[in-house]
């Protein structure tokens, strides 16, 4: 449908990107990018037309994005375009091309492109050496300034890096120290530096990208709150394991919200964790579960794996953690495998069980309206959850 919009309107049109990089290497990439030559906007709004799906328009930067009734992402974007100004009385003159677009990206290997046109369909266009730097596995910036420009680019070097298995070239991890070193640090806010972050809690590798992010200087410029990284560190690989563990034990993993659960471990180690807080932006309820598992933290897990613990006093315990704090507990906990025997008590027995008297019940049975009601109803919850009433009768 691309190609033959695209010359019915008289636009280039290209494919670009990660997805092309992942089309070399064989990886599956579901997220379209588009390039056209023209006027992106009303090839966009045209497309959907067709394809009926979910529009988003950017107008100021000439972009949108489409999600497909099977949920498939399409960005389309307008090639960049550039201006030179001459000197004296020539006019400015405006060039539109892929070329530009693509030299302003990252890395080389996010600078191919492929033509869908139906004339040129299939071509792969090469600008800047990308396809010999995928082949050698090599991570290389295009120009010098890249990094002070958009000093996000470091994280998402280290972050390619991990993820498919490639090298830094030399050159280009120099420039992300330099950069590092002159302060660039601190010139992007803490929001674009988050959600980098979050991209990289959620990859397989998180403690080596972490560890290079270490290494060029960057942990400490962004983190000073935190001393010692090697336990940041022992703890992130302990949460993927837990977060693997509750998959396994839980049948509602997809509520578990991944990313507090880091942010927990990064104010637990932090000298001031109300900066950090603020940092990660989180909510009041979140702060207060966070200010509850240090002061409380340890002298719960200690109850919990008494070995006679009833599970009343269990269900009690665990009762107001949110899942994100119990699994933080199993990793904070020394006595491991005890702990996550009794937290997956607690998630997969005792906080389902249920009453069915109510003050109804209890009023045909002759008892009169009060505070005693509440602590009937209270005795025979702690004894069915003791496995002492066993019948709903
Ligand atoms: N890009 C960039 N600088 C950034 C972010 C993105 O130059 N700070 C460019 C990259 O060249 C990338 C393109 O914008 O190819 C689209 O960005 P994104 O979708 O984040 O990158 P992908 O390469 O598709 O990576 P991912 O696999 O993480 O989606």
């Amino acid at each position: 449908h691309g190609s033959n919009l695209a010359d019915k309107l008289g636009y280039r049109i290209f494919l670009v990107g990660g997805i092309v990089r992942d089309l070399i290497l064989n990886i599956n990439n579901y997220d379209i990018d588009l390039v056209i030559e023209g006027d992106g906007l009303e090839f966009a709004r045209e497309l959907n037309e067709i394809l009926n799906g979910e529009i988003n328009t950017y107008d100021q930067f000439k972009t949108a994005s489409i999600v497909t009734k099977d949920g498939i992402k399409i960005d389309i974007a307008t090639a960049r375009r550039e201006f030179y100004e001459f000197p004296a009385a020539l006019p400015q003159v405006e060039q539109s091309s892929i070329k530009f677009d693509l030299y302003r990206r990252d890395f080389t290997i996010n600078t191919l492109a492929i033509s869908l046109n139906r004339d040129t369909f299939g071509i792969l266009l090469d600008f800047f050496g990308g396809e010999k730097d995928i082949i050698d596995r090599k991570i290389k910036i295009l120009y010098n300034l890249s990094f002070i420009e958009d000093p996000i680019r470091i994280f998402r070097a280290v972050r390619f890096k991990h993820r498919l298995g490639f090298k830094i070239d030399d050159n280009t991890w120099e420039l992300a120290r330099n950069a590092v070193k002159s302060d660039v640090m601190h010139e992007i806010s803490f929001q674009r530096i988050k959600e980098e972050l979050y991209i990289i809690f959620d990859e397989v590798n998180t403690v080596d990208i972490l560890n290079d992010l270490k290494k060029l200087g960057i942990l400490k410029e962004i983190f000073p709150e935190i001393s010692s990284w090697d336990k940041v560190f022992s703890m992130i690989a302990q949460c993927k394991k837990g977060i693997e563990w509750y998959k396994s034990i839980s049948k509602t993993s997809e509520k578990l919200n991944n990313r507090f659960l880091y942010s927990i471990i990064f104010c637990y180690l932090s000298e001031s964790d109300e900066d950090l807080y603020k940092k990660f932006g989180l909510s009041k309820n979140q702060r207060e579960i966070i200010r509850f598992i240090r002061i409380k933290g340890r002298e719960i897990i200690g109850k919990v794996t008494q070995d006679d613990i009833k599970p009343f006093e269990l269900f009690s315990l665990l009762k107001d953690i949110p899942d994100e704090g119990l699994i933080f507990l199993t990793i904070l906990s020394k006595k491991k495998r005890q702990m996550k025997n009794r937290v997956k008590q607690f998630i997969t027995e005792l906080r389902s069980i249920r009453i069915y008297i109510t003050g109804k019940d209890l009023e045909e049975l002759g008892v009169k309206p009060g505070p005693l009601y509440k602590e009937i109803i209270n005795k025979i919850y702690r004894e069915k959850i003791n496995g002492k009433i066993k019948t709903r009768e």
